[in-house]
């Protein structure tokens, strides 16, 4: 069950025609990127870019940017990504601890040049250089040893030494613990792995074992072997880890760099100091495109499922919920029973975490999926003066840059459904049931 690694997924997204394979050389300073951008625009295959120039190494991007390939992740289809996701995060199965890593086969301690061995990208014209946007940072409670695992930005900042992104709360909090110890974090950084794993690291998990989830998710247990040069369990079947430490009481300029919210940010971040490269005889370079379908898919995948169940025990009429644009809108479908219940059920998606800025609650005739349909609700049940919802001086995404100072923002719900009692003037036009399921059979032979 699972997935090897990530040759292995590319191997599977090679047979089911999900997989690009570049010939052409490109550059790692903008054209690989420029690629991913057109790619990252809409649900398209992943990309493995086989020549990079000054590198051996290739790079894979956009792994998970269509609903197709998240399905074959799960072996599922795409209508049960979201039920499977839940099903797999309900078991957690322990890591197990292996003697044998492939991603040891070659270890440099000595002379550490990062830009020399892997080929990391710059991505915008603007950004302040390369940046590792797909590793996957290992790292353990120095109080408790409780293990870690979440995706954070790295600006390659020196032969040895990283910029590191850290804004989630278990990551925030191990460092704090460290610093307020005067010592530094010892960390592992993955790059190159299997889907599964992938989705753990940016799965929110607040304080829960991230190893477990992995297990969980992946279908079997993570394998880990012991760090070479850190007391951190690195993943035996990733591509490349690098080990070093985040140093303590060190803050730098980390940025411009283009973000997941579409602008440039420029941030204070700790510093990681590297002490070791470990990797695979041919390793994969993976990355993820910052503003891209892929990061609203798996920010769906692993946001809306929670949303789904936390929102249902309190909305019992709620048919269906997508989070869109880097999880910040909720779409949710009801069938309401009091006009009292969509608003009810805007206060509740609103307050469901602080990146969800804006929420709309339509009727369960309209397919929250199809845009033309939520557009169409919105343009004929929606009175802004009644049926707007403005809730001001709101903790806000650090990312929102409309934001006020101090991370403070507002938030908006529109209710979109139809008076109750005024089901005719409302009725969708539709064709009768039997002809509609014929057009079905019909359009099936041409694959619509
Ligand atoms: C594409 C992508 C990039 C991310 N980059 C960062 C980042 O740079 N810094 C950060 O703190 N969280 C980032 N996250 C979110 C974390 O990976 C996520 O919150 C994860 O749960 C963090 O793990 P932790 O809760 O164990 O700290 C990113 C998520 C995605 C999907």
């Amino acid at each position: 069950m699972g997935f090897h690694d990530l040759k292995d997924f590319l191997q599977r997204l090679k047979e089911e025609g999900e997989l690009i394979e570049i010939e052409e050389e490109l550059d790692p300073r903008y054209e690989i990127a420029a690629v991913l951008v057109k790619l990252g625009q809409q649900e398209s295959p992943a990309a493995l870019f086989k020549r990079v120039k000054g590198y051996d190494m290739p790079v894979a991007g956009n792994l998970l940017g269509s609903r197709k390939r998240l399905a074959i992740m799960f072996e599922t289809t795409p209508e049960n990504i979201s039920e499977e996701y839940l099903k797999r995060k309900s078991r957690g199965i322990q890591p197990r601890l292996v003697s044998h890593a492939p991603v040891q086969e070659v270890i440099i301690k000595d002379n550490i040049d990062l830009a020399s061995v892997l080929p990391i990208l710059t991505f915008h014209d603007k950004d302040v250089g390369p940046y590792i946007t797909q590793g996957l940072i290992f790292m353990k409670n120095p109080d408790t040893g409780a293990n870690t695992v979440g995706v954070h930005r790295l600006q390659l900042k020196g032969k040895n030494r990283l910029g590191i992104q850290l804004v989630s709360r278990t990551s925030t909090e191990f460092f704090r613990r460290a610093e307020a110890k005067n010592r530094s974090l010892e960390i592992a950084i993955a790059i190159g792995v299997d889907p599964t794993l992938l989705l753990t690291a940016v799965t929110w998990f607040p304080f829960g074992d991230k190893l477990e989830l992995a297990g969980g998710l992946g279908g079997s247990p993570l394998e880990l072997a012991a760090g070479k040069t850190v007391g951190v369990d690195i993943p035996a079947h990733a591509m490349i880890v690098l080990e070093g430490e985040i140093l303590p009481s060190v803050r730098e300029t980390d940025g411009p760099f283009g973000e997941s919210s579409g602008y440039y940010t420029t941030v204070q971040s700790p510093v990681v100091e590297i002490k070791a490269i470990c990797h695979q005889k041919e390793p994969i370079f993976s990355v993820f495109k910052p503003w891209s379908i892929e990061d609203d898919l798996i920010l769906d995948l692993s946001w809306t499922g929670e949303g789904f169940k936390k929102l249902k025990a309190e909305i019992p009429s709620l048919s269906a919920l997508k989070l869109s644009w880097n999880a910040s809108t909720a779409l949710m479908s009801i069938k309401k029973s009091n006009e009292g219940e969509p608003r009810r059920a805007l206060y509740l998606a609103l307050m469901h975490n602080l990146y969800i800025k804006q929420a709309v609650v339509v009727d369960d005739d309209v397919d929250i999926y199809n845009p033309r349909e939520v557009e169409w609700a919105i343009a004929t049940r929606f009175q802004p003066h009644k049926d707007l919802v403005v809730i001001p001086g709101l903790e806000a995404n650090p990312l929102d840059p409309s934001m006020e100072k101090g991370a403070i923002g507002s938030k908006l719900g529109i209710d979109a459904t139809k008076p109750l009692g005024e089901e005719e003037k409302f009725r969708k036009i539709a064709p009768p049931l039997a002809a509609a399921n014929k057009a079905g059979e019909i359009l099936k032979k041409f694959s619509l």
